[in-house]
């Protein structure tokens, strides 16, 4: 089974990111084939800058190899570095019919922010279905805001095979409905966007920060409280052993235990569950040079795959002479 994800560069990365949806990308590469590469095409759409690029595509790297992905295992590489993947961009859009774009809601989504759309947000699926169709994938991971995007590669590429006989493999959409939506520290859901996030590898200085400015309620330390209600319960869950989990659970429901304590406690626990990470991610960025060489790696991988699909792809239509 080969499994394919891409991962937009758009910045640092959070807890939400990790228990909702990086944990299982790297589990994946278990059992399976894995592809994954960093969207820098893609991020072109809303990257104007290009030293933010690069620095977010070198941070989206260094995440990922510290948080476990093994590049003996999965080709991890900058979907950029592949460039047959626009060339195959172009032969899809050929057989993309327009309704079907002009119904994307995260296209539509945007519009009604007022962004003001260019070809590339409103083209944005179908460089997405050349990523999943050039590497025969047949599962993609993926949050469920992508889910949409994946039925339009479905469509696409049935579209093809109709026209020009059968040339590509119709993925399927995997998501994780066991995922962890992880609040934030205000109590909605973490995201960048609402300013809520914990950080796993921000400075320790930081991280007491964040986990301190945690919405609680007025409860007094006498008093007992519910767990379930405690965002810093609900967090602590996350990055505790069951044991340990339980027996927080357990201080709360007692009573005599305050929201400063817990607070300390999930401070001391996610630096724990993530210190071998935050290890490793200090390693690599003293060598960056490493981690170019496991994405040049990657990508020799990936292309000789892409150089199959789009050769099949030009037979197919017609232009191989
Ligand atoms: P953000 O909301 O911070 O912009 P993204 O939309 O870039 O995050 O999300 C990247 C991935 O992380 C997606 O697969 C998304 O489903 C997952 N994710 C983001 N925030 C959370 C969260 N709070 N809980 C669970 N999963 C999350
Ligand atoms: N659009 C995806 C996102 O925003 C990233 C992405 C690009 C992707 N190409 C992909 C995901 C191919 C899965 C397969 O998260």
């Amino acid at each position: 089974m080969r499994y394919l994800s891409g991962i937009q560069p758009s910045g640092v990365l959070h807890l939400g990111n990790y228990f909702g949806a990086i944990r299982q990308h790297i589990r994946s590469q278990e059992e399976n084939e894995c592809f994954f590469f960093i969207a820098d095409y893609h991020a072109l759409t809303s990257i104007r800058d290009a030293s933010t690029l690069r620095r977010n595509v070198l941070g989206v790297a260094l995440d990922y190899l510290a948080l476990g992905l093994d590049p003996e295992r999965v080709a991890f590489f900058r979907q950029s570095d592949v460039p047959e993947v626009t060339e195959l961009t172009w032969i899809l859009s050929t057989v993309t019919p327009m309704g079907l774009l002009e119904r994307c809601h995260s296209y539509k989504d945007k519009i009604a922010r007022g962004i003001s759309p260019d070809h590339g947000l409103f083209a944005y699926p179908v460089l997405m279905a050349a990523d999943i169709l050039i590497y025969d994938s047949n599962r993609v991971p993926v949050g469920k805001d992508q889910v949409q995007h994946v039925e339009v590669t479905r469509d696409i590429a049935q579209r093809f095979n109709n026209t020009y006989g059968e040339t590509f493999v119709i993925p399927e959409c995997q998501v994780d409905e066991s995922a962890a939506v992880v609040p934030g520290i205000d109590g909605q859901k973490m995201s960048k966007s609402y300013g809520n996030t914990l950080e796993m590898f921000a400075p320790e200085k930081q991280l007491k920060k964040s986990i301190s400015r945690i919405v609680t309620d007025s409860k007094t330390v006498e008093e007992p409280k519910d767990p379930e209600e405690s965002i810093v319960f609900q967090l602590y869950r996350l990055v505790a052993s069951q044991e340990d989990a339980e027996a927080m659970a357990l201080r709360f429901r007692q009573g005599g235990y305050g929201y400063g304590e817990a607070k300390k406690e999930l401070l001391r626990m996610t630096l724990e569950y993530f210190a071998d990470a935050r290890r490793r991610r200090a390693e690599l960025e003293r060598d960056p040079q490493s981690v170019e060489e496991i994405l040049a790696a990657g990508a020799r991988k990936a292309r000789a795959t892409a150089r199959k699909t789009l050769d099949r792809a030009r037979k197919a239509v017609g232009i191989d002479g």
